[in-house]
């Protein structure tokens, strides 16, 4: 690839030491489609992708990106960029088809075969064991508000573990537990489709159980292995400085952030959570012991950020109750500009969070493992796509990381979400996150702009 010059964009120049980090992340059910191949079985996305409006378009991910096909060219796609590290998942249902019970050896000797792949590359493989893939079998078992599920989260963690521990060093067990449970189980918007609050809650905390069992059996397994968990975060600031307001941001940041991160690191959920919950009969099924499990100790924290946030606690007729009598947390967009997702465009929210992150939870290595964006893109008839607006975004939110780490925080990587355009949960594939452009129809892939920019920034970066 020839040099990219980024004509009429002013791009903030970013500086980091040799030893950061730089990679590119995708995820299994996003990319691999082969969804009924040697072995696998229905995960939650195959079902609700196939309830009529749950995704837009009807789309789903039995083909994707053909990644499953198409894995040794996405390899060498991965080198020709000139990343340190690629972040991928494992699909579940491939490796134990139905969340239990033995291995399907066919369907994890893929990521063996991947992993071998990108070791011959120069390519650090980065193994996240769940990106949202659960296991349909699991699922009509009761799914994340099922406390076996945790159990067998980690049974199949050390499945893969056991293949893949003598090669892969860095293991991430949740993407997002977030969207797992509120996505998933109380707004609905997400597989498996449950509008069910109280399920949600015990979905956090039967994920976070999973996570600390998942992490004390890899570690006692034995090895010198790095092992963390991703999280998305973003900042709740008060929409006006009003009480109600501030009240708002408060719930908004400990539903949001804190109530992951206070028991991983601190071993409780925080009080005023539990207190508001307790006010509306709720509460997280916590059993003795849970805690300590949940707060095994972890070596690093993956941090996917792609926006900050504002909060009303007041709706749009000036209520502050909504009509199941609990306190109203609106979010309100700042700022104007937004990517095709509309997701307002936040660089320095960005650096707050990651500065906020160092100051509240000290002594934890962090490492950015998803930040990119979605925008309309149009590739020309060579499919090469000149994304001023996601070069931008990029540059401005790797300048935002470089001022985080000037203000002491120890960042110490960053993965670009993402490698391909993909299968973008209920947004389907109208939405395009890849730096890399993806024509459906052929399965032809061409690095877009932003690309050549992070590829050119890397080598910059290095050379330093
Ligand atoms: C994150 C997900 C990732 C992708 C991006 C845009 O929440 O982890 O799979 O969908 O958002």
């Amino acid at each position: 690839m020839n040099p990219v010059a980024v004509p009429g964009l002013v791009l903030p120049e970013v500086t980091f030491p040799p030893s950061f980090k730089w990679g590119v992340a995708t995820s299994s059910y996003q990319i691999e489609g082969a969804v009924a191949e040697d072995g696998r079985a229905p995960s939650i996305w195959d079902t609700f992708s196939r309830v009529p409006g749950a995704v837009v378009g009807g789309d789903h991910g039995d083909v994707a990106c053909d990644h499953y096909h198409r894995m040794p060219q996405d390899v060498a796609l991965i080198k020709s960029l000139g990343v340190d590290t690629y972040r991928f998942s494992v699909a579940w249902p491939r490796v134990q088809p139905h969340g239990q019970g033995p291995v399907n050896p066919a369907g994890l000797a893929f990521y063996d075969r991947l992993t071998d792949e990108l070791l011959a590359a120069g390519v650090d493989p980065w193994v996240t064991l769940y990106h949202w893939d659960l296991p349909q079998g699991l699922e009509d078992a009761g799914g994340w508000p099922n406390r076996d599920t945790a159990y067998r989260f980690a049974d199949y963690a050390m499945l893969v573990f056991n293949k893949l521990s003598d090669r892969v060093t860095t293991w991430t067990t949740l993407n997002e537990p977030w969207c797992s449970a509120w996505l998933g189980y109380a707004t609905g918007v997400h597989a498996p489709g449950r509008k069910d609050p109280d399920a949600a809650l015990a979905a956090v905390h039967h994920l976070l159980l999973g996570h600390g069992l998942a992490t004390q059996r890899m570690r006692e397994a034995g090895g010198e292995h790095t092992f963390g968990i991703t999280l998305n975060m973003g900042t709740a600031d008060p929409a006006t400085d009003t009480e109600t307001d501030r009240g708002a941001a408060r719930r908004a940041d400990g539903m949001g952030l804190r109530i992951y991160l206070d028991p991983l690191c601190k071993g409780a959920y925080p009080q005023d959570i539990v207190d508001d919950l307790a006010a509306q009969g709720s509460a997280f099924p916590v059993r003795d012991g849970d805690l300590e499990i949940i707060s095994t100790p972890f070596e690093v924290l993956g941090v996917n950020f792609y926006f900050g946030q504002d909060f009303s606690g007041t709706d749009e007729h000036g209520n502050t109750v909504d009509t199941a009598g609990h306190p109203v947390v609106r979010e309100v967009k700042p700022g104007t500009a937004r990517t095709a997702m509309d997701w307002p465009i936040t660089p320095e929210r960005f650096t707050q969070l990651l500065v906020r992150l160092h100051r509240d939870y000290p002594g934890l290595p962090l490492v950015i493992t998803e930040n990119g964006a979605a925008f309309d893109d149009t590739a020309d008839e060579t499919g090469f796509v000149a994304d001023d607006d996601r070069t931008s975004y990029l540059a401005e939110h790797i300048a935002a990381v470089a001022a985080a780490r000037e203000q002491g925080a120890d960042i110490r990587g960053y993965f670009a979400w993402s490698l391909l355009d993909n299968f973008e949960w209920a947004e389907g594939y109208a939405k395009r996150f890849g730096i890399v452009h993806v024509d459906y129809a052929t399965q032809v892939r061409t690095p877009k702009q932003s690309a050549l920019w992070f590829r050119d920034t890397i080598t910059r970066n290095r050379s330093r």
